[in-house]
């Protein structure tokens, strides 16, 4: 039975992901090379929880008992008794490597090493391991504590029967688990690529401007967020490293391609919202654009931005990346979309999908463009993703 659960790296991730193990009743351990993180650690959970309290979440005086299960150690030979351990230090495939090489002379041979990265190669990772059928990515969303998704990510030499295991425990942990292969981006950093990127590029193409993009999306698609607003909110350079690193894991797949505009941003320092300016101001009374409300320019946006979406879901699905529920699922509950876009290209029809691709693949002749073999011939065959 896994109960004593260590955390390295006490940064965002790691806070949040030891405080949704000790919520979930597990012993936690949690250390990071720098004192002052541990400290910042103790404070950010102890908000947290009392939030939690404050919201009736969890029961009045339970954020204590919450805060005692977890023990802020000054040295990894503390989780010599940990069944799990799991790594959210910076992404570097080296720092990561090196770590778990250190952990594999602390931990016991049957302790599950997992890392939380976002980007790298999971068997990259696990090959620096002597045992390396231990090692699994376990990717938790920002803000750990809240977002409901988790990537489980078998590397090619983890042990086949690790991910149903690692399945099991994360669901009574209060969160929905959902099974990836390991390739750049997982499920979703890599479906979610053309909400970005699409709309840049209608923004580059110069038909609308942040703003309408933005209410295009929410009025027509029922997103809770527009793409830029939310790129602010991710922060640029988080969202054009994840882009970048994406595109050129895959060896350059045009798809992926980042943009100048974003680009130009991230190396303005103009990450967002945390930075005070990203594709919006954030100066104190700055008054935001406002949208141009053409209905018709709105459509346009939001079907042409969908049809990507959708056809970066089919190859998915297709490419064997995960399955259809759980291709719909991360992105309900990984991103928020308002509707799985598997389910969503049933509802506006394969045929109708495949159409609006095959539209701007003919006007742009770009590979960008190129409509998914599945929807092709799904629609040859007159077949939905559901029954
Ligand atoms: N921030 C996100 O939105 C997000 C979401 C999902 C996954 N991730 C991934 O989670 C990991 C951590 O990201 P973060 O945003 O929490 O970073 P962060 O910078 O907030 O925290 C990283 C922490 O690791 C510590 N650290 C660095 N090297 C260490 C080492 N060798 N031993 C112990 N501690 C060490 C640092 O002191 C820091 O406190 C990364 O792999 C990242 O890709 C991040």
């Amino acid at each position: 039975m896994i109960k004593n659960i260590g955390v390295v790296g006490a940064g965002a991730m790691g806070s949040g992901i030891a405080q949704v193990a000790a919520m979930a009743g597990m012993n936690v351990f949690i250390f990071d090379s720098f004192e002052t993180a541990i400290l910042k650690a103790r404070s950010t959970i102890q908000i947290s929880l009392e939030k939690a309290e404050d919201k009736g979440k969890i029961p009045r005086g339970e954020s204590i008992q919450i805060l005692n299960r977890i023990r802020f150690v000054e040295d990894m030979s503390e989780f010599k008794n940990c069944d799990l351990v799991i790594e959210a230090v910076i992404e570097n495939a080296e720092v990561k490597q090196n770590l778990f090489r250190e952990l594999e002379n602390i931990v016991s041979i049957k302790t599950i090493l997992a890392t939380n990265t976002s980007s790298l190669s999971i068997t990259s990772i696990a090959s620096a391991c002597q045992h390396p059928e231990r090692v699994i990515g376990i990717h938790f969303f920002n803000p750990a504590p809240l977002m409901p998704l988790v990537e489980i990510i078998p590397g090619i030499t983890t042990d086949p029967l690790l991910a149903g295991e690692v399945k099991t425990l994360i669901s009574g942990w209060g969160k929905i688990p959902v099974i990836a292969k390991d390739v750049p981006g997982f499920i979703v950093n890599r479906i979610a690529r053309p909400y970005y990127g699409e709309a840049i590029r209608i923004y580059e193409e110069g038909i609308a401007d942040f703003a309408t993009i933005d209410w295009a999306m929410k009025e027509f698609g029922s997103f809770r967020m527009g793409p830029f607003e939310l790129m602010d909110m991710i922060g640029n350079d988080i969202n054009y490293t994840v882009t970048e690193t994406v595109w050129k894991q895959y060896f350059f797949e045009p798809r992926y391609k980042p943009s100048l505009t974003q680009k130009r941003l991230f190396e303005a320092g103009y990450f967002g919202k945390k930075s005070g300016r990203g594709y919006y101001d954030y100066a104190e009374g700055r008054i935001q654009p406002e949208p141009t409300k053409d209905p018709d320019k709105g459509k346009y946006i939001y079907t042409r931005v969908l049809a990507m979406l959708i056809n970066e879901a089919a190859e998915a699905l297709y490419w064997n990346v995960a399955t259809r529920d759980d291709i719909d699922l991360a992105m309900t509950k990984g991103v928020n979309y308002p509707k799985g876009l598997l389910k969503w290209a049933d509802d506006i029809g394969i045929i109708n999908v495949l159409e609006l691709i095959s539209d701007l693949h003919h006007t742009y002749h770009e590979e960008r463009y190129r409509p998914s073999i599945l929807l092709n011939k799904m629609a040859d065959e007159n077949k939905t993703f559901y029954d």
